[in-house]
């Protein structure tokens, strides 16, 4: 399976500019499911309901967030009727909305998508090497599910690596987001997962993190300041991998990213 899957959406150049490139990259990789964390595209704070609709009328399948997922208000009455708008799975019992779901293809293929939060340096949620557990207790990749992505929303590339390499061999895939800033370790584990410790936002890079620079910069002097998104010339960040439809196993793994400041791949 050819997966597609893109790093947090940071304001509205970004979306702008995914939406522009998206069918471009779909047919460069031949993607057979297109995910992307869209955590942070209004306005740097979480996502309305009209945004998500826009992405998935563009041809999106599946939509992840994470610490972010609830500062826009409408969105708590969508997600809650949602299956392809995740928030991460290890929130408390009784939060709205999944934490991960399946999508069969047309041509009767079928992946699980996990959306899950780290944490360390995170807002306090359950055990995410437990919770990814139990969302994985009875399921076995290549014959429950042709492929199984997960995107870990974390800070601390430690808790990343170990739990990719806790579960090498038991899902496709897993990706990291949050930190907005990409790692260069993309690479299959030995037990066959895709593992990247975090793939980058889509966003301007000439900013801090996303965010306006010099605001950014007063946070660090001042509790006052407050944000705002750094517009201009975009980077889409994000990955490309390709599984074994039989074992589900990863056979390949490329960090995409084009346009803006950073080296292109
Ligand atoms: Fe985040
Ligand atoms: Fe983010």
């Amino acid at each position: 399976m050819k997966i597609l899957f893109l790093g947090d959406i940071v304001g509205r150049e970004a979306r702008k500019t995914v939406l522009l490139e998206l069918p471009k990259l779909k047919n460069k990789y031949e993607a057979d499911i297109i995910i992307i964390n869209i955590e942070n595209a209004a306005g740097g704070r979480g996502v309305t309901p009209k945004i998500a609709e826009q992405f998935f009328d563009s041809g999106v399948d599946i939509l992840t967030t994470g610490n972010h997922v609830w500062d826009q208000r409408e969105i708590i009455k969508y997600i809650a009727k949602s299956n392809s708008l995740l928030r991460p799975i290890n929130m408390p019992k009784g939060t709205p909305g999944l934490g991960k779901t399946s999508l069969v293809l047309q041509d009767g293929r079928i992946i699980l998508i996990i959306n899950a939060m780290c944490n360390l340096f995170m807002p306090k949620n359950d055990f995410v090497f437990r919770s990814i557990e139990e969302s994985l207790l009875n399921l076995e990749l290549g014959n429950d599910y042709n492929a199984i992505f997960i995107d870990l929303h974390g800070e601390a590339t430690s808790e990343k690596v170990a739990i990719a390499n806790y579960f090498d061999g038991k899902v496709s895939a897993i990706v990291g987001t949050h930190t907005h800033v990409p790692t260069s370790d993309a690479r299959i584990l030995p037990n066959g997962t895709a593992f990247q410790t975090d793939v980058g936002m889509c966003g301007n890079y000439d900013s801090v993190i996303g965010m306006e620079k010099s605001l950014a910069i007063d946070r660090f002097f001042s509790k006052k300041s407050h944000l705002t998104v750094a517009e201009g010339e975009i980077t889409i960040c994000g990955v490309y991998i390709e599984t074994d439809d039989y074992s589900g196993k990863s056979l390949n793994i490329e960090p995409i990213r084009v346009g803006g400041v950073l080296t292109p791949t």
